[in-house]
């Protein structure tokens, strides 16, 4: 097949490290059939499908489903994440060494939703994926410092009367698995860094030699918890929205490379559980579709990266960091290309009845923003093409 790419900007196929694809369980909010079609429309080749699935994806059954299921629809690479405790509960390893020797190979493994919370339990699963040549992403929040947390705690939550979660919520965990993974000599992967202190921490940790990497939302990096004047709901996130300052320096700290790239935590939700009131909504975001655009507008426009870099921090670093062989690199002769081409120059207006999702949970409602996929291609195959999918 023969594309028109003229005027288009040629990235690798955009890997996404963070992804809540909700099958099984939750097929209200997405399938793997819907996740896979979002994630081919922004410009993703390669997903790993976080493990808070229901049932948890704890054991080589629920991740083989996953991936099999992944392969079927055939849009994007589906690779299962597996839990580290059994159930998300934090108290007994999950069966790693099934889940990493099952046809889903899985090589990334994450409680998000939860911290791997208790110490001793974290190094094991450090111990263990060291052994397995794996990685732990760990969702860095202190339990006991976030409890009925609602909002960033600072102004805003003190105006609107939400409780605070504490920056140090995070930046504690971050520095404990830090010095967890250097005693073990196992390396670390930081979910959605939030705060200008956790920048900090990563920063003296790579210096001293620590083996981690770091990713970053799009949506920290646009948005900040003065949003949250409303109390619309669509705007609840954990981590949650955080400053200006913040914002500032995740930005700075990702074109420096001490955050290694974006990835989504796309977080489907259905309609009930955000259509209510904010404290009983749950946290989370579309990504997948408004990924790169809100890039763009965050990173290439106020000139902190350029498309080389963005390829780095979308494709480079993620398919590195999973171990993944044949993404994020420049091809050999011959070898089926994985692409993402770019219309550089666009605006599109977003609108969650538009996107592929079947949740409508995204925050740019109605905001315009610049930049826009115009084709994806899996190993030569074109997934999608002018904002469809090539099924
Ligand atoms: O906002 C979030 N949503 N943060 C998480 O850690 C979990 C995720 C989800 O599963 O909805
Ligand atoms: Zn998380
Ligand atoms: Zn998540």
């Amino acid at each position: 097949e023969v594309l028109d790419a003229g005027g288009l900007v040629a990235l690798p196929g955009f890997v996404d490290l963070h992804t809540h694809l909700r099958e099984p369980g939750r097929e209200d909010a997405e399938t793997i059939d819907t996740g896979s079609a979002a994630a081919a429309l922004g410009g993703y080749t390669a997903v790993f499908a976080m493990a808070n699935t229901d049932p948890v994806a704890d054991n080589a059954v629920v991740v083989e489903h996953v991936w099999r299921r992944g392969r079927e629809v055939g849009l994007v690479d589906v690779h299962p994440v597996g839990a580290v405790t059994v159930g998300l509960a934090g108290e007994k390893l999950a069966e790693l060494g099934a889940m990493a020797r099952s046809s889903a190979r899985v090589r990334v493994f994450s409680d998000d939703g939860q911290c791997v919370a208790d110490p001793l339990i974290m190094r094991r699963a450090l111990e263990y994926t060291k052994a397995l040549d794996a990685v732990v992403a760990q969702h860095a929040e202190e339990p006991r410092l976030t409890v009925g947390a609602q909002a960033h705690e600072g102004e805003t939550a003190a105006r609107l009367g939400l409780t605070g979660w504490p920056a140090a919520a995070e930046e504690a965990v971050v520095a404990r698995d830090c010095l967890l993974a250097e005693q073990v000599g196992a390396r670390l992967h930081v979910c959605h860094v939030s705060t200008a202190g956790t920048a900090d921490v990563l920063r003296w940790a790579k210096r001293r030699g620590v083996r981690v990497s770091a990713e970053v939302t799009p949506h920290h990096l646009l948005l900040t918890d003065e949003r949250l004047t409303s109390y619309d709901p669509v705007n609840k996130v954990n981590p949650p929205l955080r400053t200006e300052r913040d914002v500032t320096a995740l930005r700075r700290a990702l074109a420096e490379g001490v955050l290694d790239c974006v990835a989504t935590d796309h977080a489907p939700h259905a309609p009930q559980d955000k259509d209510c009131e904010w404290a009983a909504a749950r946290p989370g975001m579309l990504g997948l579709q408004t990924a790169l655009s809100v890039v763009v507008e965050a990173l290439v426009r106020p000139g902190l990266l350029d498309w080389r870099g963005v390829a780095r921090v979308m494709s480079e670093r993620p398919a590195e960091i999973a171990g993944l062989a044949d993404q994020g690199r420049p091809l050999a002769a011959g070898e089926p290309a994985n692409l993402a081409l770019v219309d550089p120059d666009t605006r599109w207006t977003v609108r969650a009845s538009e996107l592929a999702s079947i949740a409508g949970n995204t925050p740019y409602e109605g905001m315009e923003l610049p930049a826009a996929v115009a084709a994806t291609v899996l190993r030569g195959r074109v997934t999608a093409y002018q904002g469809g999918i090539r099924a």
